[in-house]
């Protein structure tokens, strides 16, 4: 498949019923040769609205942990597990995660970055395992397949706790030297 019929497929989508409540299809931004993704979870208010993954509070918080460790958001990819808000922005379904996932599954294949970052819990818990603990694994490195993975808190959960923004440092600071060390 290719981006243009897959982005098209994804701005049509019906599979679940977030596609009848969206403003706009969020599938993703960023480069299609980059070495290093970030996968959020789904769209909030700000990137329904703008169709653009990570612009609300969180996204500005995302861009200044990037520029801290010298990543140019212009060289990621960036994408979510679910490409429509969530109503509310409560978390996804399984039923709606099974339905978007191909999406996500088929820019991985498009992009082979070399490095997957999940942006929190659900994301980890979807693409690394599924009894993922985001508190104790942050920051660990998973092998799978052909991708080097990692989790780091999601920037929204910095925003409620701020105390966490250390930690979060210290994993992009790793995150930048796997990036050296892969590519
Ligand atoms: N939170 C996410 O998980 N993804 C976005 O795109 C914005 C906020």
């Amino acid at each position: 498949m290719t981006w243009e019929e897959l982005e098209n497929e994804c701005r049509n989508c019906h599979k679940c019923p977030l596609g009848d409540t969206r403003t706009n299809c969020v599938f993703g931004t960023g480069s299609r040769e980059a070495e290093l993704m970030f996968v959020g979870e789904a769209p909030g208010e700000q990137e329904d609205l703008s169709g653009t993954p990570f612009v609300g509070r969180a996204g500005q918080l995302l861009d200044k942990f990037l520029e801290a460790v010298d990543i140019p958001r212009e060289k990621v990819y960036i994408a979510n597990i679910l490409k429509c808000r969530p109503p509310q922005n409560r978390d996804p379904l399984p039923a709606e995660e099974d339905a978007c996932i191909d999406y996500l599954r088929e820019q991985v294949r498009l992009i082979r970055p070399k490095v997957i970052v999940c942006l929190g819990r659900v994301s980890a818990m979807r693409l690394i395992k599924p009894d993922f603990r985001i508190t104790k694994e942050h920051g660990q490195w998973f092998k799978k397949g052909d991708f080097l993975m990692t989790a780091v808190y999601h920037p929204a959960y910095l925003l409620r706790d701020p105390r966490k923004k250390e930690d979060m440092l210290v994993d992009m600071r790793r995150l930048r030297e796997k990036l050296d060390e892969a590519t």
